[in-house]
Order: structure tokens, then C-alpha cells, then sequence
């Protein structure tokens, strides 16, 4: 069987029953649409992003009560710094107000941040935010909320060869002893116990990666959901997990059981 999230987008979520042993261990979201969702409001743009840190909120409480170990989301790439000032710079108080009045929530929910991204190019306001915020969490063993802040894929991996390159360079390890092991401990998800997302989700209808994970997302399921993100919901959520699992994980092999195969 084969679901296509679209399909299944009228379906009632709270009779759904996922099964509890293939909830995706890492998911990563590209939060997209929120102009738009403004724009249909005649909202500013900025209201769309405010509405959006919200659902931020549910989103990550739900996650962490369904089972998952990290939620990557993608709140500022750097392309973003082409958008007008006023909007970036609205986009850089957010990681404040978000952490000003919900990490007490996080506490509660043993919920842990942790950021990726250039971080020391952001505005000295954002990153105390920021950082305070991953002191005041770093104690919880819980689910990882991890935010890829100033990110992107390709100046991640253009980082992380120059390190490895780097290390050549002072002879601590010869170019042959490059494998994928190293390059992964090069990136910025090296720290994570679940480096890597099992499924990836993207808002609003675009069915692009916007140069995110580009090296982690090797073997990730691609879910994409027609809603912007402030529409996004725990029921939403919980839906693109429906079409994970109904999906089958071969990682280039073959199906354990042959008369699972397609
Ligand atoms: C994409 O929508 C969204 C962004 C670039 C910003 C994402 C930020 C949030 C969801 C707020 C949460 C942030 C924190 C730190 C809690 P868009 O503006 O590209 O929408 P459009 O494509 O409709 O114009």
C-alpha cells in the first residue's frame, strides 16, 4: 500500500494508530508559506512569521509526546539575509521572544536546544538568546530541538571539507582516511545521537530541499503538505507520519520479507 500525504489529507487523525516502534527518530521541517498565509489573512508578512513561532510551539510539544529524538527546524538559511531589513530583522527577535516565554515548557518537557548554523554572523541580541536558551536546557535528556539558525547546506559542507582538508594538511590523518564516518563527524550534526533525518517535511506546497541537509538527507522520506506552516498542526504532524510509515525503508537494499517488495 502506498499512501500520497495528499490523499490522505482528509483523513480523521484521531482515529489514526500509528505504530509507537516506527515513530522517525529525527525529523526535520522546512518551515515554509508563512508570507503567504499573511498575505491571504491581509496580514503582514511578519504576522505570518509570529503565527508561525506559535505553531512552533505545539509542534514541538507534540513531537516530543509522540516519541521523536530530534526535530531540526529550518528557521533562518543564508539566503535569508535578502529579504527586506525589516523582516530580517523581525526574524531575529524571534528566537527571544520564543525562548523569553517558552523555556519553562521545555524544562517540563525535558526538551533540549541545540542550533546549527553560523551562529557568531547573527545579531549579539539573537545569539545570547540563543545560547542561553541551550544553557538552560542542556541538562534535559529528552527530545532534541534543534534549530538550524544561519544555515545552509552547501557553506556546511564547504566547512567541513576545509576542516578535513585542514587535518590533512597538519598530517593527523592522510587523504585515503577520509570516509563517510569523517565527513559526518564534520558537520554540524555531528554532536547529535540521531544525526541524520528519517523524514523530512516541507509546508505550503513547494517541493524543494532550499539547500537544507543536503548531506544528511541521504536516505530521509520526503513528505510534502500542501498547508502553510502556520496551519500546520499536531494533526498534520501526525498525518506525515502516517505516510512514513506506510512507506518502505530499503536504504538501497532489498525488502527483509520478499512479498513486501514493490
Ligand atoms: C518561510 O516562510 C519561513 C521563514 C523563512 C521563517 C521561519 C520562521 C518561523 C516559522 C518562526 C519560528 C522561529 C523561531 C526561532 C521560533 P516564507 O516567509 O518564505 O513564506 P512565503 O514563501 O509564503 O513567503
Amino acid at each position: 500500500m502506498f499512501f500520497n500525504d495528499r490523499h490522505e489529507k482528509h483523513v480523521d487523525t484521531q482515529s489514526i494508530e500509528l505504530d509507537s516502534e516506527r515513530i522517525p527518530k529525527h525529523i526535520a521541517i522546512i518551515m515554509d508559506g508563512n508570507g503567504r498565509w499573511a498575505k491571504k489573512q491581509n496580514l503582514p508578512r511578519v504576522s505570518g512569521h509570529q503565527r508561525g513561532m506559535e505553531v512552533v510551539k505545539d509542534i514541538t510539544k507534540a513531537a516530543s509526546d509522540l516519541g521523536v529524538k530530534v526535530l531540526t527546524l529550518y528557521a533562518f538559511s543564508t539566503e535569508n539575509w535578502k529579504r527586506p531589513d525589516t523582516e530580517v530583522g523581525f526574524l531575529m527577535k524571534l528566537p527571544g521572544r520564543f525562548f523569553d516565554t517558552f523555556v519553562p515548557d521545555l524544562i517540563a518537557n525535558n526538551i533540549r536546544v541545540n542550533v546549527i548554523g553560523y551562529i557568531d554572523q547573527l545579531p549579539k541580541h539573537t545569539q545570547k538568546a540563543v545560547n542561553k536558551a541551550i544553557e538552560q536546557t542542556a541538562n534535559n535528556t529528552g527530545m532534541v530541538l534543534n534549530f538550524a539558525l544561519n544555515y545552509g547546506g552547501r557553506a556546511e559542507i564547504v566547512s567541513g571539507v576545509q576542516q578535513i582538508a585542514q587535518r590533512v594538511l597538519k598530517g593527523e590523518i592522510k587523504p585515503e582516511d577520509i570516509d563517510e564516518h569523517l565527513v559526518d563527524q564534520s558537520m554540524m550534526t555531528s554532536s547529535l545521537e540521531y544525526a541524520d533525518p528519517d523524514l523530512l517535511i516541507r509546508t505550503s506546497g513547494e517541493e524543494r530541499l532550499s539547500n537544507f541537509l543536503l548531506w544528511q538527507v541521504a536516505y530521509a522520506e520526503f513528505v510534502f503538505v500542501d498547508e502553510h506552516w502556520p496551519e500546520f498542526t499536531p494533526a498534520v504532524l501526525k498525518r506525515t507520519i502516517m505516510t512514513y510509515q506506510s512507506r518502505h525503508r530499503r536504504f538501497g537494499g532489498l525488502a527483509e520479507n520478499k512479498s513486501d517488495q514493490k
